[in-house]
């Protein structure tokens, strides 16, 4: 079982590449259902759910092709995915179990074949984790849809129809499900209370570049005219504002200076008002995003929102910033019931945080010292090292397969900065 040991202290200084985003390159990877054209995405992250994702796609029958020669580039991949021969449009449990994303080949899926049998997701660490806002919207796309033995099975023999469809609820997911389905559905859909995350315009901006028709991109209305088929495309998958974020947190928790090579200063504009609360300086540059730390962090209270409120994604992150601040802090979780999985780990490390129910009040102690912790899901994981990274001492962080889901190269990117921090297997 892998672990990371970190020797805190060190202020990072230098420059991180960030990597394409996660969460566009998987439902990005899932779009390819939607034509027998050959989409190439570039830029897309080394990942563990991206390999999981290939491997979904592969037993449908989509041929997911990296390219060769591999480049060993900072900047991802680039994935050939042709999915002119559909074999199965069954989505098997024990696939979707490991990565909660499998269920964006739901849409498209039915959009293209007229049928998807796609498990439930089942919850995670985070949360329950349902899937109803995408059944219904479907639903009232005109697919029929029951649940089957653990399996939601959909069909639309004769075809998806436009409808409007008002989520209840802000949903990623649901807004990217319905999104794809409706570029293939007959007529035309609207989707009100639509999701507004970067990553739900990327995918957007692909679907036009495969020849959809979509008005109202990087709102919360948009209009999707179907079109019979769809194209092939090459498109390049944005900078991961989460990860970007994460190594932000990085610079500001050390009292370092990093240049984030990449970042896209107005797709984290949440982010960044908070890291200059917290005392961060932040400039954008032709390059990305140069953060500088100062000596001890400034407290802050924090609630997340859809985005363009504060991220849930980077909840833990401030979190871990806010533990070392000099004064108090409140968090407050509103999109998942159970974020808050890195609290009773940041406490091992010393940290003073009280949790009642959404929220978290953390007094910012003079230190953290390093000790043993448990990785329990992506972002909690990558709190533990950047506390580890301040920590007096030596922070070991177990069960990082969770990191591997979502941080490309992270301590080679955190080494190439000055951190000391190690990989090893026990
Ligand atoms: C996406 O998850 C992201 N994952 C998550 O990132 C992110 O935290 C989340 O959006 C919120 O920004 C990917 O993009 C692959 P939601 P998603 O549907 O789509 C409830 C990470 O760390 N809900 O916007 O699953 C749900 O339970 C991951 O990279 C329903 O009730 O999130 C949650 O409380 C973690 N019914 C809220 O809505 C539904 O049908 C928001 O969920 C769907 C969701």
């Amino acid at each position: 079982m892998d672990r990371i040991r970190i020797r805190g202290g060190r202020p990072l200084k230098g420059s991180v590449p960030i990597s394409g985003a996660k969460n566009a390159a998987l439902p990005l990877m899932a779009a390819a259902l939607l034509s027998e054209g050959e989409l190439s995405l570039r830029r897309v992250p080394r990942l563990a759910d991206i390999a999981t994702m290939a491997a979904l796609l592969g037993q449908h029958g989509v041929q997911v092709l990296p390219e060769a020669p591999p480049s060993a580039g900072p900047l991802g991949q680039t994935l050939r995915l042709n999915a002119a021969n559909i074999l199965s449009t069954r989505a098997p449990y024990d696939i979707v179990r490991k990565m909660r994303a499998s269920v964006l080949v739901l849409g498209p899926l039915l959009a293209r074949m007229g049928r998807a049998e796609v498990s439930l997701p089942g919850g995670c660490a985070i949360g329950t984790r349902p899937v109803d806002l995408h059944i219904a919207g479907l639903a009232k796309l005109g697919a029929s849809i029951e649940l089957v033995d653990g399996y939601i099975r959909a069909s639309a023999p004769g075809g998806l129809k436009g409808a409007v469809v008002r989520l209840p609820k802000v949903s990623v997911g649901a807004t990217e499900n319905l999104l794809m389905a409706a570029s293939l559905a007959k007529g035309t859909t609207v989707l009100e209370n639509a999701a507004r995350e970067p990553e739900i315009a990327d995918l957007a901006h692909c679907l036009v570049a495969m020849g959809a028709r979509i008005d109202g991109i990087g709102s919360d209305l948009m209009t999707i005219e179907g079109v019979p088929t769809l194209r092939g495309a090459d498109y390049s998958v944005m900078p991961d504002r989460i990860e970007c974020g994460t190594y932000a947190v990085a610079a500001a928790i050390t009292g370092g200076e990093l240049l984030l090579d990449g970042a896209r200063a107005e797709l984290m504009e949440s982010t960044i008002g908070a890291l200059v609360e917290a005392g961060a300086e932040v400039a954008s540059e032709p390059a990305g995003l140069r953060v500088r730390g100062r000596l001890r962090p400034r407290p802050g209270d924090i609630t997340t929102a859809p985005y363009p409120g504060f991220a849930t994604d980077m909840q833990a992150q401030m979190m871990a910033l806010a533990a070392v601040a000099e004064g108090a802090s409140v968090l407050t979780e509103t999109i998942f019931e159970n974020r808050f999985m890195h609290v009773p780990e940041l406490l091992r490390l010393g940290a003073d945080i009280r949790v009642s129910g959404a929220a978290a009040l953390v007094r910012g102690v003079d230190h953290l010292v390093g000790a043993p912790v448990m990785a329990t899901d992506l972002r909690a994981s990558v709190s533990l090292v950047l506390a580890g990274l301040v920590a007096r001492g030596e922070t070991i962080v177990n069960r990082i397969y969770h990191l591997d889901r979502g941080y490309e190269r992270l301590e080679a990117k955190l080494v190439a900065c000055g951190a000391d921090i190690e990989r090893f297997s026990a």
